[in-house]
């Protein structure tokens, strides 16, 4: 426990991105499982280079059979699982959603992509509305400009939370760092800032989406495992 699954209909989204870096963030304080439950396995491939953190188990042969087993395991093994998503909207999907504690909905900015956003929304209030227990979710805005605020994002981001959609003040930039992570099969840790510009920034955006997570996860949990409002120390994660 915690759970976190990524969750996005829309293909490309930012789900895999976004996942594979929180839980290596994350890995650097914590244990934590990702479950690869993408049918085409991306985060198998990037940790068969060998690189993936000590902290990090990666479980890969879960499927619409073994999903609801396979996040149990994983929770009673180590204090975060996250779960990376294939982007349809399948059984497997509905299972994983019902046993997560939270659930982020990577979203690109724009509308097309929001629309997409706004199915997620309605299979995670389902699943709050079949089980009767609330289900937390937030948008994650994805593949942002870190220089320009666009007025298409502007207006995206305003009408989900004019619809009390909650939407992570962190955004995932758009960085050459985070397509690196893959193609170098290598945490961002395990990146040299000679080869990758701006490391050192998405290392800081990486640290404050994990930052920001954990203190959702602490403000649900109604501060049962850290002190309420005081988010876990996550300097230097990335
Ligand atoms: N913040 C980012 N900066 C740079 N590139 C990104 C970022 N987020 C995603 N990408 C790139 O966009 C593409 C799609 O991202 P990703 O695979 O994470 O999406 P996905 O939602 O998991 O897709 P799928 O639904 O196919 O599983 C990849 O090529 C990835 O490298
Ligand atoms: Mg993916």
């Amino acid at each position: 426990m915690p759970t976190i699954a990524f969750v996005s209909p829309k293909g490309g989204a930012g789900k895999t991105t976004s996942a594979l870096l929180l839980s290596t963030a994350l890995s650097k304080l914590y244990d934590v499982t990702i479950i690869d439950a993408d049918p085409n396995h991306p985060i198998g491939t990037w940790a068969s280079g060998g690189n993936a953190p000590p902290r990090l188990s990666i479980v890969s042969d879960a499927n619409e059979d073994t999903i609801i087993e396979r996040i149990e395991a994983a929770a009673s093994e180590t204090p975060f699982v996250v779960v990376d998503l294939e982007g349809t909207a399948s059984k497997l999907v509905i299972y994983a959603i019902s046993q997560a504690d939270f659930v982020i909905i990577p979203t690109q900015g724009s509308q097309l992509d929001a629309n997409e956003a706004s199915r997620a929304i309605r299979v995670v209030l389902q699943s709050e509305k079949m089980t009767g227990i609330a289900k937390p979710y937030a948008v994650l805005l994805t593949r942002t400009s870190s220089l320009i605020r666009t007025r298409g994002l502007a207006h995206i981001q305003n009408g989900l939370i004019g619809a009390g959609i909650p939407v992570l003040e962190t955004e995932l930039n758009e960085r050459d760092a985070f397509k690196a992570v893959f193609s170098f099969q290598q945490p961002l840790d395990g990146l040299s800032a000679a080869e990758v510009p701006n490391l050192d920034k998405a290392k800081a955006n990486i640290e404050s989406l994990a930052r920001e997570v954990l203190a959702k996860l602490t403000a649900e949990q109604g501060g049962r495992e850290t002190d309420a409002g005081e988010a876990p120390a996550v300097a230097g994660v990335a």
